[in-house]
């Protein structure tokens, strides 16, 4: 097989791979295409703790495509040889209280396609034994555009994060940062009823493609008061809720102010290991009866309910993606990725 190959920060190559028979339980999927993210461009830069040591391996974690061999006693619902696939990241021990739970994402003992292990920056992947068996592959209809539903991984995520925080019918909502995560975050809110959203991003690009994204307000956080805005927009209330979608100290601070009382506010963004930590006035949270959540990555459910929405045509994403580059030009994609009025890079065999 063709991959691009981990060999060391900024080292990532286009490499052939012996072709690995397949070993019980296993199955192959032939790609069609994979989405490039930030923590690709991380682990481009030698930046994530999981490629430290990570020589040869193959990343790529948004992976779509079709099942061509099968070493699986059973390949799941509605699955054969042929098959199109979205192909869900995360694993679970399967044993542990968070995986019984169907939290497989807060696993101590997680791995993660293209994390961890090998992933879909190739033209073909051997998905683990225990991700085919957990129900990893998940059915995509014929219909579907392939490179839009690389998105399921992402949306997965956001999906998870505004359940967490209940986002309804009537609710308004901000949300902090405008790059794919925060458009998905915006769109997910108007499919899930909002009637406001507000997004804050300083990039022009960014605010022109949160408006494709169905908000209804967008604010320059660099020149335009925010708090201003906000009181403006909802007669002095505030937000009943505010997502973070931007790795950045202060919109942390700020989203306790923008929440209206017993407001939601969503810690989404992480912010840098250097530097992980802000002063918070608490004495919000309890005057507001505020409620304060965080969520990490996405379960097997969450992926599900993601590809649902998708296949559904509830969400419509088409339009954000920006570009499908060949496997080769692999550096293209992670140069263009890191431009503002870049969203989504699917990168195909
Ligand atoms: N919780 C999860 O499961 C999960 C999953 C994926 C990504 N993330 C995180 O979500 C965040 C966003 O991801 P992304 O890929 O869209 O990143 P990105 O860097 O492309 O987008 C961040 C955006 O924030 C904007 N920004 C900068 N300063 C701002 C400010 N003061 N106010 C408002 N916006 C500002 C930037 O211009 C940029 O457009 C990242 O921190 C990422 O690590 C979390
Ligand atoms: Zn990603
Ligand atoms: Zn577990």
């Amino acid at each position: 097989m063709r991959a691009v190959t981990y060999r060391g920060p900024g080292n990532l190559v286009v490499e052939e791979h012996p072709d690995k028979p397949l070993q019980p339980g296993e199955v192959r999927v032939a790609v069609t295409g994979t989405g490039v993210c930030g923590t690709d461009v991380r682990i481009y830069k030698g930046e994530h703790s999981a490629y430290a040591q990570a020589e040869g391996r193959v990343p790529g974690h948004e992976i779509v495509g079709r099942i061509s061999e099968s070493a699986a006693a059973d390949l799941g619902p509605g699955l054969e040889i042929g098959s199109l696939v979205f192909v869900a990241p995360n694993l679970g021990c399967g044993h542990c209280v968070q995986c019984r739970t169907g939290n497989e994402n807060l696993c101590p003992d997680t791995d993660g396609i293209g994390i961890t292990l090998d992933g879909g920056f190739a033209d073909q992947l051997v998905v683990p034994a225990r991700a085919v068996e957990a129900g990893n592959l998940i059915a995509l209809d014929e219909s579907c555009n392939t490179d839009t539903a690389v998105l399921i991984e992402p949306l997965a995520c956001v999906l998870r994060g505004q359940s967490k925080v209940d986002v309804h019918d009537d609710d308004t909502v901000l949300v902090a940062g405008g790059g794919p995560i925060g458009l998905l975050h915006i769109a997910l809110a108007v499919t899930r009823g909002a009637s406001q959203v507000i997004c804050s991003e300083p990039s022009p690009a960014r605010r022109e493609a949160a408006t494709r994204a169905g908000a209804t307000l967008t604010v320059d956080p660099t020149q335009d008061d925010l708090a201003e805005v906000v009181a403006d927009a909802t007669d002095g209330l505030g937000m009943d809720v505010v997502i973070t979608a931007a790795p950045i100290h202060a919109i942390q601070r700020e989203a306790l102010e923008l929440a209206a009382p017993r407001g939601r506010v969503l810690f989404f963004g992480g912010l840098p290991k250097s530097r992980p930590t802000v002063e918070l006035d608490t004495n919000i949270v309890h005057y507001k009866e505020l409620v304060l959540a965080g969520t990490t990555a996405s379960s097997l459910s969450d992926c599900q309910e993601a590809a649902d929405l998708v296949a559904a045509g509830d969400i419509d994403l088409d339009w954000m993606i920006s570009d499908v580059r060949p496997l080769e030009d692999f550096a293209g994609a992670v140069e263009q990725v890191q431009d503002a009025s870049a969203l989504k890079v699917v990168v195909t065999p």
